[in-house]
């Protein structure tokens, strides 16, 4: 978030300023506590508290001094604001004061909300909450590319099935995008982006003793989380997803191109492009996540292991992978020059990945 022009060097840098986009969002109680710029005294004081009831005419208030750009937040309250616009993500679409870093966080915070509560609960009323915070996330896409850095950046860690399902979603994408999209034309993404985000349904009825067993998986329990895709397809039968995209990610996404995946052994050629990204960003957000025997990969090392199973994985899709990384990450950009580092990282992580 920056702070307004219009008080140049007179705010603090512990005020941030809002916009009128952002206070259209509050209900009849403020969920921060606002300040206003005081000409007079030339420094910022306190308008309402946080929980404030929001009467006609204190709303009028709060409105005017947006308008005039006196109406301010302090930096402690960042968290409780972003924690109330990802549940008004809409506001985001036209949001100019906000930073894209930060925008990021709460785009993943609000659709991380929404997955869960689906995943808790998987009926069509959340069903529905979700499509319409992917809707945003759409539409939100199209705005300026160079937005994908940032969602990169927000990416969890932990090995937990929401994140897991909100870290694709920004991961394919953002492949998907760097792979087909071409020119201006504008990508309808909602059906992949409920395919990425839902691809791992089936695991949500996996018992939780297994899928955070910290050991290797015996056969027997092998099998057991295989059946996840089957379990899946029930899930999508009884709450009517006919989308074929949405159903092939959910369904194919173990699959492999040289035929070497499950449950049915497909091959390449009866595979969409949607699927094999799905596969894509699903495997790299495996491999970067901790688990109980290792920690996650490092991305760019990640994504070249990808590029090494060309067998396995459209070489296309991980090369984008690989150069979207590299494109956005000066980090990655230094490590990927030293050669010698690479090579030690790159034959750990072969082995960690075996
Ligand atoms: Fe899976
Ligand atoms: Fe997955």
């Amino acid at each position: 978030m920056s702070n307004q022009t219009k008080h140049e060097n007179l705010i603090p840098e512990e005020f941030l300023q809002i916009s009128s986009n952002i206070v259209s969002t509050f209900g009849n109680k403020l969920p921060v506590s606002l300040c206003i710029y005081d000409d007079e005294f030339q420094r910022v004081a306190p308008l309402f508290a946080k929980e404030t009831r929001l009467t006609p005419k204190k709303k009028d208030q709060m409105e005017k001094e947006c308008q005039n750009g006196n109406l301010f937040i302090t930096k402690e309250e960042y968290a409780g604001l972003a924690g109330h616009i990802s549940q008004n993500l809409g506001a985001l679409l036209t949001e100019h004061y906000l930073d894209e870093a930060a925008a990021a966080e709460i785009f993943y915070s609000g659709i991380l909300k929404k997955v869960r509560s689906f995943f808790g609960n998987p009926i069509a009323e959340t069903l529905e909450q979700l499509k319409s915070v992917l809707a945003i996330f759409s539409e939100y896409v199209w705005v300026d590319r160079n937005r994908w850095s940032h969602f990169f950046n927000t990416l969890q860690r932990t090995n937990d099935l929401s994140c897991h399902s909100v870290n694709t979603l920004f991961v394919g994408t953002a492949v998907y995008l760097k792979t087909v999209h071409k020119g201006d034309e504008k990508l309808e993404l909602n059906s992949l982006g409920l395919g990425l985000i839902l691809h791992d349904l089936g695991m949500t009825q996996i018992p939780t003793a297994l899928l955070s067993k910290a050991g290797p998986f015996l056969y027997k329990e092998k099998q057991r989380m295989q059946e996840h895709i089957d379990i899946a397809e029930k899930m999508i039968n009884r709450l009517e997803i006919k989308d074929a995209m949405v159903r092939s990610c959910i369904l194919d996404h173990h699959e492999r191109i040289d035929g070497s995946g499950y449950p049915r052994g497909k091959k390449a050629d009866s595979l969409s492009t949607e699927t094999k990204v799905c596969s894509v960003a699903d495997a790299f957000c495996a491999i970067i996540s901790n688990r109980w025997h290792r920690k996650g990969l490092n991305p760019i090392l990640a994504a070249i292991v990808l590029t090494e199973s060309s067998k396995r994985y459209d070489k296309n899709l991980t090369s984008a992978l690989v150069s979207f990384i590299i494109s956005n990450n000066p980090e990655m950009q230094a490590l990927i020059q030293d050669k010698e580092k690479m090579q030690q990282l790159r034959s750990l992580a072969l082995k960690q990945c075996e």
